[in-house]
């Protein structure tokens, strides 16, 4: 998959998209993440990418053209048959573990990150980009949300995680959250491991982590059932 992220801020993306197992897909080329800056396609003397908005009212707004022209020149660089533009924004639809499976899907994603007080409305309808929030708060800009979303669709591309780091049997994929897991010591601080988990038998430890994933379910996020 290749992600295009269009930001005033190409450092964060790259420092944060750069570690860890995210960092090793694009080491490894299973996945693309570039970031381009907007400011490179603004006309002004000072590199300026934002405006006061019409009507009056606080802050300033990133303004059209650079955007579309940033934009118009990314999309240029791949042509690939699945691709989304997203514009990551609090208005938008709040991304889910199966929304970021659709998202997986797709062969390119090109993300907008806001910045000030928001965009030019008109980029929207230029660039048919669709609006989501990763939730329901309000950042400075784009770039921790398109990150959350890049971590989170990237991990689910084929050849990203290893083996060992499947993620169909994790909390929320499927549809419960996780059962409680240990590792070495048996015993710490006189709190030991749950006897079944040390006992061998793949039967009775199937049965105790199904009734312990409903359990922590119904106790913490009963909205699941
Ligand atoms: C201060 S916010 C602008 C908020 C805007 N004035 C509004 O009320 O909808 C600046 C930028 O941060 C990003 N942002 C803020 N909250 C977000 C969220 N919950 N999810 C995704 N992006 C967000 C958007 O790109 C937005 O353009």
């Amino acid at each position: 998959m290749r992600i295009d992220v269009l930001t005033l801020f190409p450092e964060l993306i790259d420092r944060v998209c750069g570690e860890s197992i995210i960092g090793r897909a694009r080491k490894a080329g299973v996945l693309t993440v570039e970031a381009h800056n907007i400011r490179d396609y603004s006309d002004d003397r000072r590199r300026r990418v934002d405006d006061t908005p019409y009507g009056g009212g606080m802050g300033m707004l990133m303004a059209a053209p650079p955007v579309c022209a940033c934009y118009d020149s990314v999309l240029k660089l791949a042509d690939l048959p699945k691709t989304k533009t997203i514009y990551l924004s609090p208005k938008g639809r709040v991304l889910t573990q199966r929304y970021a499976s659709y998202l997986a899907s797709q062969d390119r994603l090109i993300l907008l990150c806001g910045h000030y007080e928001g965009i030019d409305e008109r980029i929207l309808e230029e660039t048919g980009a669709e609006e989501i929030s990763i939730g329901d708060y309000v950042l400075t800009g784009g770039e921790l949300a398109a990150c959350v979303l890049i971590d989170c669709v990237g991990r689910l591309v084929d050849g990203v995680l290893s083996s060992e780091e499947c993620h169909e049997i994790e909390s929320i994929a499927a549809g419960m959250l996780e059962y409680p897991q240990y590792t070495r010591p048996e015993v710490f601080r006189g709190r030991a491991v749950p006897r079944v988990l040390l006992e061998g038998n793949h039967e009775e430890v199937r049965k105790w982590r199904y009734a312990e994933a409903v359990k922590q379910t119904k106790k913490k996020r009963p909205d699941l059932f």
